[in-house]
């Protein structure tokens, strides 16, 4: 045993339990459900998913089948999701993904994806709704003596994966600060809704709960030691576009303030995943809000910088999404983030009943939004899924003010993010109040479905998509139906229609 096992597996018998990756692979079989740690590509498990993989495809060469369910927090890594897809080696899949392997395996068919609220599916585990979990695998920085896991850079369902697997696997990765200890708070959390209590939480930075995640020792059948970061993804340079954006989110919470409907210390924001968002932490580090707190699912690169330089107070999440240079820099100075950041479950850091308590503003990126303010945040063209719902949807419904982004256009200017209808639906317009894209903002509060189509349309859409749909709401309202929220049936899907059969959505 290395010096490394016994400083970070303090608790002698579970240190008799470290083993190869290989062997630690070896208990998941076919047919059986995994439950993972991992929240984007932070605190998944790295050398367990490598073994698996591996023996996932050497049992597909010898024409075994070898097929598991996969249960995660979200995203994941190009390792685990992207790993077991490429061997074929998942038949089911929940509640998130990102990978483009894993995604390619769910939209031809073979794996089957359900995708779920994410703060939904650790009660509903515990509530027997999906079956039994057969195997764990989970990330932590050290076992303490008395058996305690001090959890990685993220939480996501980690603590109901422990309870309620019957066999755990623990990769110990000696890559982390120790210093991140104190890092997470883990509220013990209701097993049926019977039970259920309120939420404590009154600010971001509340600590309601431990510190670390608790698992019976017996259970507990290999660790494997590792020694490597996050293969964390890296932001794209910020364009034009979403710095457009950024600026106009800016101006519209400038304008907010001066008329006294929202307090100048802006109530807590939540910031969803990708670019756009990051853009967004970028224009606000810049802008003249301080004290800022975030209470949020993912703490992205944009977030960190605001934290380290004081404009930022605190930040809750489950989970970091940095690119490796961010990574670098948490690690290094972590005794100093522990005290402005709390990561908890994500049933709490995306919890419905706190989004609404604590008033917070969410931001989310979509794929695209129609002319009255419905978005749609994961089908493209209506059928295949891109990632999923995320958090998006406990935020949205429940803020005070709910926020929706993207680029007017995509694919090089041939598909149109303002769409006269969409042939799937994440999140109703009366959960938007606010679109954005690089051309302007649409303020849609208190707007009838007529004023918001031609708000949207005017503030939102692309020049070249403007007079098309123009021409589509003019004719819709003078359309035979009417109605208060006037379509053209055979026409509205047609602009996705004519893409699929042209590549292009225009005329
Ligand atoms: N039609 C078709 N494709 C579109 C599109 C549209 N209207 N808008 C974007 N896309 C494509 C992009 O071209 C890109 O395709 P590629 O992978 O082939 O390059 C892909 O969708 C991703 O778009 P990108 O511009 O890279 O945006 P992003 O990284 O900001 O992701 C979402 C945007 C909507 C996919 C992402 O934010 C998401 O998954 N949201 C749902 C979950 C969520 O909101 N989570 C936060 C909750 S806390």
């Amino acid at each position: 045993m290395t010096d490394m096992g016994e400083d970070r597996v303090r608790h002698a018998g579970m240190r008799r339990r470290i083993c190869a990756a290989d062997d630690a692979a070896g208990h998941i079989r076919h047919g059986m459900t995994l439950a993972t740690g991992g929240f984007t590509p932070s605190g998944t498990p790295k050398a367990v998913p490598r073994a698996l993989a591996r023996q996932m495809e050497e049992a597909r060469q010898a024409g075994m089948p070898f097929t598991v369910r996969l249960f995660t927090g979200a995203s994941t890594s190009p390792e685990l999701d992207g790993g077991l897809a490429r061997a074929h080696g998942v038949s089911f899949r929940i509640p998130y993904n990102g990978d483009p392997d894993m995604r390619g395996r769910i939209n031809a068919g073979e794996t089957a994806y359900v995708d779920t609220h994410l703060s939904r599916l650790a009660p509903w585990v515990r509530a027997g709704f999906f079956g039994k979990i057969d195997v764990a695998v989970v990330e932590a920085a050290a076992i303490r003596e008395d058996g305690a896991v001090v959890p990685t850079l993220s939480i996501g369902n980690n603590k109901t994966w422990l309870d309620m697997a019957d066999k755990v696997i623990i990769e110990v990765n000696e890559w982390h600060n120790p210093a991140i200890e104190g890092l997470h708070d883990i509220w013990a959390g209701d097993t049926l809704p019977a039970d259920r209590r309120e939420l404590p939480l009154r600010r971001p930075e509340d600590r309601i709960g431990e510190t670390v995640l608790h698992v019976d020792p017996d259970k507990v059948a290999a660790i494997v030691l590792t020694n490597e970061p996050d293969l964390n993804a890296s932001f794209r340079e910020t364009d034009g576009a979403a710095r457009a954006i950024s600026g106009h989110l800016m101006e519209f919470f400038r304008h907010e303030v001066s008329r006294g409907r929202l307090p100048a210390l802006l109530p807590p924001i939540q910031s969803g995943v990708g670019n756009v968002a990051n853009a967004v932490m970028a224009g606000l580090a810049e802008g003249p809000f301080d004290d800022l707190v975030a209470f949020t699912e993912v703490i992205q690169d944009g977030m960190l910088a605001m934290l380290h330089s004081g404009k930022m107070r605190a930040a809750s999440g489950t989970a970091f999404s940095v690119s490796a240079g961010a990574s670098a820099l948490l690690n290094r100075e972590m005794a100093a983030f522990r005290k402005k950041i709390v990561l908890r479950q994500q049933e709490v850091s995306n919890n419905p009943e706190i989004v609404r308590r604590l008033g917070c503003i969410a931001m989310n990126t979509m794929i695209e939004a129609d002319i009255y303010g419905n978005v749609n945040s994961t089908r493209v063209m209506g059928s295949r899924v891109q990632n999923g719902i995320g958090g998006s949807g406990d935020f949205a419904r429940s803020a005070h003010v709910s926020i929706f982004m993207a680029p007017s256009t995509a694919k090089g200017g041939s598909i149109s993010a303002i769409v006269p209808m969409m042939a799937h639906v994440d999140h109703v317009n009366q959960d938007v109040q606010v679109l954005v894209t690089e051309q302007g903002l649409a303020d849609l509060r208190g707007l009838s479905a007529r004023e918001r189509a031609r708000l949207i349309i005017d503030r939102c859409a692309h020049p070249e998509y403007r007079p098309m749909l123009k021409d589509y709401l003019d004719r819709a309202e003078k359309g035979v139906f009417g109605g208060e929220t006037p379509h053209l049936l055979r026409e509205s899907l047609g602009w996705h229609q004519r893409f699929i059969e042209t590549g292009s959505m225009r005329a």
